[in-house]
């Protein structure tokens, strides 16, 4: 399934994001022949510093990092290129940095190494600064622009899930010329405390990314979609192809995935794009335009809602052993259960949903 983002045309809509992954020209080549359509390079910043260790914590759904950008400097980025490209396929560079001189020197070197386009990265989940920036809309405006002119390429801007507004600092983006933007960057968590020790998982704030982010990322793609005409690339938590298509039918002509390749490596990647293209071959479609925000048509705001007088129904099938699983989850006291199955009181119940969703032989179901 080929697709067309910020002008550049993607064999594929499966792009690696900026992350150590995508830390040199050996990684970048590693994921290109792995079949990514693109690879973004990890975040280049003006004053390249070494990591601090540990700096990854995973509890197995979600990560926390506080890996701080690439370690090469910009000089450097020269021959990781070549390497990079040595493979063909796409590359973008990924900047960060606070001012728009900074980010306008950096987005033009990349060019001249032979990116494909610029991704500008602005929020830190481990730092305040860049977080208090990525929701200033006309400071947003201020950097892209700069970026935007010295360069010819197409310029993508890195969207924070914790912007206040984040569809002002998308239309910021669009009027400052950028050609695209890409939602969402990873969000500043503590992923856990051991309460022996009283010791955080990493001993500072860091980047939440993975699965447990996903419903985030796919609500910050379908507010823009719906807000501004701009081509959007989805982030967070895609760990197969059902969740890339979530991201595309929310309106994303691409995708970037990150902590599952980290966690399974770059044959995951491999993995997505050939179940993806399973899936589209099997229904006839070629091109990520063809189911482009096609959930968004079903995704009302909150005033269009109606209220129909759906309550709960059984389908008689045998409930499992012992179950009670909606009886417990029936706030309303509205279920109560039987020799193998369950009555559900038409007076109690509010047609709340959540035993449809409890039921784990999936019998219940929401009707008139
Ligand atoms: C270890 C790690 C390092 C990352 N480094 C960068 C970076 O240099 N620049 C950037 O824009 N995003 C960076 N990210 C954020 C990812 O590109 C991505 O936006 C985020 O992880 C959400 O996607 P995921 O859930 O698929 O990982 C990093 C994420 C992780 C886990």
């Amino acid at each position: 399934m080929n697709t067309t983002f910020v002008g550049l045309k993607l064999k594929n809509p499966i792009i690696l994001s900026a992350g150590p992954w995508s830390r040199d020209g050996l990684s970048i080549k590693r994921a290109l022949e792995a079949g990514a359509g693109a690879v973004i390079t990890e975040s280049i910043v003006s004053d390249a510093i070494l990591d601090v260790r540990p700096r990854i914590a995973y509890n197995g759904s979600g990560a926390q990092n506080i890996r701080l950008y690439s370690d090469i400097q910009i000089e450097g980025w020269e021959r990781e290129m070549e390497i990079a490209k040595s493979a063909g396929g796409i590359v973008i560079a990924s900047i960060s940095g606070h001012t728009p001189s900074e980010l306008a020197y950096l987005a033009s070197k990349m060019e001249h190494f032979g990116a494909d386009a610029i991704e500008i990265s602005v929020s830190n989940p481990m730092g305040e600064s860049l977080e208090i920036l990525a929701s200033d809309a006309d400071q947003m405006y201020r950097i892209i622009k700069e970026v935007v002119e010295h360069v010819d390429i197409p310029v993508i801007v890195k969207l924070s899930q914790t912007a206040t507004n984040i569809a002002k600092v998308a239309k910021a983006a669009k009027k400052a010329g950028a050609a695209g933007v890409s939602a969402i960057n990873s969000i500043r968590c503590i992923l856990g405390v051991d309460i022996e020790t009283g010791e955080p998982m990493l001993p500072t704030y860091g980047g939440y990314s993975g699965a447990p982010i996903r419903p985030l990322g796919l609500a910050a793609v379908a507010t823009v979609s719906q807000t501004v005409n701009i081509p959007i690339c989805g982030i967070g938590g895609i760990e197969n192809y059902k969740n890339a298509l979530e991201y595309m039918m929310l309106g994303a002509s691409a995708v970037q995935v990150g902590t599952t390749v980290m966690i399974n490596g770059f044959e995951k990647i491999r993995e997505i794009v050939e179940d993806l293209d399973r899936w589209a071959d099997s229904k006839g479609i070629k091109s990520v335009a063809e189911i482009r925000g096609k959930a968004l048509t079903h995704l009302k705001s909150f005033d269009e809602m109606k209220v129909e007088p759906v309550i709960s129904h059984s389908n008689h099938e045998p409930c499992r052993e012992d179950c009670k699983a909606c009886v417990k989850g029936c706030i309303y006291g509205a279920i109560t259960r039987l020799e193998s199955d369950v009555e559900i009181d038409k007076n109690r119940c509010t047609g709340c949903g959540v035993c449809i969703f409890v039921c784990p032989e999936k019998k219940l179901s929401l009707r008139w």
